[in-house]
């Protein structure tokens, strides 16, 4: 059985594209078979996969639209059970197109559908999701099993959050009432900053049950590390890039936690 988690915050900068990326190619490496879905019009997971505009033709947008299959546009990656489904800066367009289309009914279930025909090739779908709570999220939370909630280790962290767990709630009461919340994960921890620590706290009280923890029941936590924000440009997982690295390995624990 396949399971389709979404990575989602309407915050940007929060590292969703990261997490999306490194969670993706983690689950990789241990053996499963994944496709990322890049469903952010900046396309920054596409990107980071070493992918740039006119290295493909098609992408998310033509599945949105009903002019592609989702099998039509997948690429593959330097890890052979990786795949994507690129995004390209095109899909600005989408929302509007798509609403304006007639198809209002079911419009959410798109991408759902599109998944379903491809979901037996792979263990694993992970969604990168664009900063908002526009169609193109509630899309990618319609078609998931469950969605990881990146938390940025900084002021106004939590911040937003309560507009995006009522988003959940709603879907959960319209189309998807199996969504589950998979997890909160702090991202960009330093240990330097007492501001990190203290948003840390704040997550351990609300959240406890929701944190991600290893093998050893500490809480997983991804810190800032350069080789993370480094690896994209060189086209890379950062498993590929520095596998060795701190920031890396956070990735690597939590793809154990998701598999244990
Ligand atoms: N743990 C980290 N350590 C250092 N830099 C990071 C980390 N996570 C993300 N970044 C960098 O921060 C920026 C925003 O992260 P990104 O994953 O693109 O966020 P989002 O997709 O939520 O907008 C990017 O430049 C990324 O490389
Ligand atoms: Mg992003």
């Amino acid at each position: 059985m396949s399971e389709v988690i979404v990575i989602a915050n309407q915050k940007g900068g929060v590292g969703k594209t990261t997490t999306a990326v490194n969670l993706a190619a983690s689950l990789a490496v241990e053996g499963k078979r994944v496709l990322l879905i890049d469903a952010d019009p900046q396309a920054n997971a596409t990107t980071s996969l070493g992918y740039t505009r006119n290295d493909y033709e098609f992408n998310i947008y033509h599945v949105l639209i009903g002019a592609k299959k989702l099998s039509d546009i997948i690429l593959s990656s330097e890890l052979p059970l990786l795949d994507l489904a690129p995004s390209n800066i095109g899909l600005v367009g989408v929302e509007k197109e798509y609403y304006d289309s007639g198809q209002s009914k079911g419009r959410e279930l798109i991408m759902k559908k599109a998944i379903a025909q491809v979901k037996s090739q792979y263990d694993y779908v992970v969604i990168d999701s664009p900063p908002a709570l526009g169609p193109m999220t509630i899309n990618a939370l319609s078609a998931s099993n469950s969605v990881i909630i990146p938390i940025q280790c900084e002021f106004f962290a939590l911040e937003g959050l309560a507009q995006l767990l009522n988003t959940v709630r709603l879907i959960r009461k319209t189309i998807n009432p199996s969504l589950a919340i998979k997890g909160f994960l702090p991202t960009m921890y330093s240990s330097q900053n007492n501001l990190s620590k203290q948003v840390l706290a704040d997550l351990r009280q609300h959240f406890k049950g929701k944190l991600f923890t290893d093998d050893t029941d500490d809480c997983i936590v991804i810190p800032r590390n350069v080789k993370l924000a480094e690896s994209p440009s060189f086209g890379k997982p950062a498993i590929l890039y520095d596998g060795r690295s701190r920031g890396s390995v956070a990735y690597q624990n939590l793809a154990q936690a998701i598999l244990a």
